[in-house]
């Protein structure tokens, strides 16, 4: 596991600035210059940017919070920003049109769900239920999420399988063996209306986390895990781009996301956490693993891949079409319900799934590079109390067994740090206060 740091060559990484940055978000939307913004964490703040869900006004909106420039190693930080858009090793080195186009029509054409399908907090499962590559009911099993999460997007048998394994224990049917990819919904469980004998045995920060890239943490928006606070995507939307990182290698006059500045973005997202949320906590399988993994899992599986570009570009556009985000900068607007894989889309190769190899070498590349991304800790029930854990064992853990080995035995509960007032928090409805 640790030759992965090697395989890293170095080269030049640019950063994009600011002005620039406006003239390519705007020029990926068709038209330039709307808006202003800053450097860093972003500027954002309600009626600034057309912003359509209510929590954007409240606990959750992102109204200007600026991040502490993240401490780095500079020589881990040189790997990290090395790193194509297909995981540490830049392991994806072909392209192959017939292998990686990812059909969006006939079966796999886009329909939004209806009122009894269901979606949950995961862009990802969302676009692929939108698009058949699982049942468009929302309600999948093992075997349909392994193939269906490798057709779509690459994902490797390993941690497809692991996921959905996690997925039954947490908010499956353990009978029949089916989950929701509805998740913990906010009304604290599997919708009865799909599943029959559901054992429920969700509760926050087992799975679903706090640090999310677009969604709220669970306890400030009364249980609402689920919607996408517009303003925290367009957090990242502008100011994660990367100059010469998008469709041609090194021009200069294109952009897109890297997992580099994503690992900077769940940096200062739970950094937000830890400054807003008096109960946030970040569990070894949950905090440590599942969410930083999720920001990765954007770069990884939603790039787009070409001969030219064989580790894949994720531009604003296609990240904006995952995410079920409308509109053009400044005026986004979340689309519940509306992801979609993008036409004339190329995933990642068969021959290179995305695996728990390479799921953990991303993982130990960002943690070397930024090391308090490594989060493992809580708030004791006020803001201002983080106290950060001993990593090491975790860290251990992730380095030899990886995701896989943080999912307990079926009927065991996932591991959770002791003391952490946000570990009580079990969303009950949308007007469950804490
Ligand atoms: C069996 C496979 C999967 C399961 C069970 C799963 C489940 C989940 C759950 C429960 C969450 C909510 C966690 C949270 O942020 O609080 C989540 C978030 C997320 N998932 Fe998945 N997921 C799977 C596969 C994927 C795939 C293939 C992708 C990408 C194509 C993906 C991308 C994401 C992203 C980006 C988030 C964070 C969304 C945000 O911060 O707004 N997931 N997933």
């Amino acid at each position: 596991m640790k030759s992965f740091v090697a395989l890293v060559a170095f080269a030049g990484h640019v950063t994009a600035y600011p002005f620039v940055l406006e003239e390519l978000v705007g020029r990926d939307d068709s038209s330039y210059g709307r808006g202003t913004y800053g450097s860093g964490c972003g500027n954002q703040g309600p009626g600034s940017g057309g912003y359509t869900w209510p929590g954007d006004n409240g606990a959750c909106g992102w109204n200007g919070y600026k991040c502490p420039t993240p401490k780095y190693n500079s020589s881990a930080q040189a790997i990290s920003q090395k790193r194509g858009n297909c995981g540490a090793g830049n392991p994806c080195t072909t392209f192959d049109p017939k292998d990686q186009l990812v059909s969006t029509s006939g079966d796999y054409a886009f329909k939004a769900p209806t009122s009894n399908q269901i979606r949950g907090p995961c862009p990802g499962l969302n676009a692929a239920a939108n698009h058949g590559y699982l049942s468009r009911s929302g309600v999948t099993n093992n075997q349909e999420t392994v193939a269906g999460l490798f057709a779509a997007y690459g994902m490797g048998a390993d941690i497809a399988g692991a996921l959905a394994q996690l997925s039954i224990e947490q908010f499956g049917d353990p009978v029949t063996q089916q989950w929701s990819i509805g998740g913990p919904v906010p009304n604290g469980g599997v919708p009865q209306n799909v599943l029959t004998n559901v054992g429920i045995s969700y509760s926050h920060n087992n799975y679903e986390s706090d640090a999310s890239q677009t969604r709220c943490d669970a306890a400030l928006l009364r249980g609402d895990a689920h919607s996408v606070i517009v303003s925290r995507f367009t957090e990242t939307y502008v100011n994660r781009l990367v100059i010469g990182r998008g469709a041609t290698p090194g021009n200069k006059r294109d952009a897109g996301y890297t997992l580099d500045s994503f690992a900077q973005d769940y940096t200062c997202k739970s950094q937000w956490s830890i400054d807003k949320n008096p109960v946030y906590v970040s569990n070894p399988l949950a905090g440590f693993v599942v969410a930083p993994a999720a920001f990765n899992f954007i770069i990884n599986f939603m790039s787009n891949h070409s001969a030219e570009n064989t580790q894949g570009w994720l531009s604003p556009s296609v990240y904006k079409s995952f995410f079920a985000i409308q509109g053009e900068y400044p005026n986004l607007r979340w689309v519940k319900g509306q992801e979609r894989i993008p036409n004339n889309w190329y995933r990642r190769p068969s021959l290179t799934p995305y695996n728990n190899a390479l799921l953990v070498a991303d993982l130990l590349t960002q943690y070397a590079a930024y090391p308090e991304s490594a989060r493992l800790g809580c708030n004791n029930g006020r803001t201002g109390t983080y106290t950060q854990g001993n990593a090491a064992s975790a860290l251990s853990e992730l380095t030899t067994g990886g995701l896989v080995s943080f999912i307990p035995a079926v009927g065991t509960p996932v591991t959770q740090l002791s003391g952490c007032p946000g570990n009580l928090y079990a969303p009950k409805g949308q007007d469950q206060p804490y």
